[in-house]
């Protein structure tokens, strides 16, 4: 598969999606939003690849949010149908991915962009960069999940603000507010998250999938997340990867795990 506004690099068991529009500052238009789509689909369905990272190309932005040109002369059915569309098969589909994706903030991440890192299982921002979801100071608001899961991450009084004033915050803020996990230098940002993703990768890549299931679930309308914690964890024991982990340990050596 080739893609346009999209790059997919490969190192072993992990994957690098860079998403490569800088002169449009990596803004999503629905072609970039199929492209990562299918993307995160395909590297979904490669047993061989443990753990994703998503960036954007250039010096200056992650994303800086949807494409405005694209939607501004968009009706009410057409605004929803955008959200709708876009909450399914990008932001909701990243987030209920079987494996985990690091975003890593490498310049602006505005709008559709910091709601693309908020649905990503991990975030880490290069000092450089700087967030918000301006999208009241164009008279919209946020639409891919971003009025949702901004409170979930930073508690409500926070996100009313970030939201209602549309102010941009520094990676430290990020960091201070735990938007983001961590806050490293421009240069060593890629380095950072393929270290975390070195530490994922380790486990069992069915158990990781279950536990991200599990701490989805609480945010979930209608599902009690202690008991698909449950549920989870039983299943667990089905697994070649539990037998091999736990014969693993009684054996004293380290486990092997096919994800099975
Ligand atoms: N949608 C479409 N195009 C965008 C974009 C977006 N969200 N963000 C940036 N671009 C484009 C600009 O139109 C410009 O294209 P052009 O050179 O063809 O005119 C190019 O990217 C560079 O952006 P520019 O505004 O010139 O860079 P800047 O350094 O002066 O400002 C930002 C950077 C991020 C502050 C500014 O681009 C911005 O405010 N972008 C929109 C952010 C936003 O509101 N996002 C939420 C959308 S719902």
């Amino acid at each position: 598969m080739s893609y346009k506004n999209i790059l997919i690099t490969k190192e072993q068991t992990i994957a690098t999606i860079t998403i490569n529009r800088p002169q449009k500052l990596n803004a999503l238009n629905k072609s970039t939003i199929q492209e990562l789509h299918q993307a995160f689909s395909a590297l979904e369905q490669n047993p061989d690849i443990k753990a994703i990272i998503l960036t954007g190309s250039g010096e200056k932005a992650f994303v800086a949010g949807a494409d405005i040109a694209e939607f501004a002369d968009f009706s009410i059915e057409e605004g929803i149908q955008l959200s709708a569309q876009g909450q399914d098969i990008l932001f909701n589909f990243v987030e209920n991915l079987k494996v985990p994706v690091i975003a890593a903030l490498n310049g602006f991440a505005l709008g559709g962009g910091l709601e693309l890192a908020m649905a990503c299982h991990i975030r880490v921002a290069a000092d450089t960069a700087k967030m918000g979801l301006p999208e009241v100071s164009l008279g919209v608001i946020p639409g891919y999940g971003g009025t949702q899961r901004l409170p979930q991450l930073i508690g409500k009084g926070r996100a009313m603000e970030m939201i209602l004033t549309a102010a941009m915050i520094t990676a430290d803020e990020a960091y201070r507010m735990g938007l983001v996990n961590h806050v490293v230098a421009p240069e060593e940002l890629l380095a950072y998250c393929n270290e975390i993703a070195q530490k994922i990768i380790k486990n069992s890549p069915s158990a990781i999938s279950m536990a991200m299931t599990a701490i989805n679930a609480n945010y979930k309308e209608g599902e009690n997340g202690f008991e698909t914690e449950i549920k989870s964890f039983g299943r667990c024991f089905g697994t070649v990867d539990f037998k091999e982990g736990t014969q693993a340990f009684i054996e004293k050596r380290k486990a092997v795990f096919t994800g099975e």
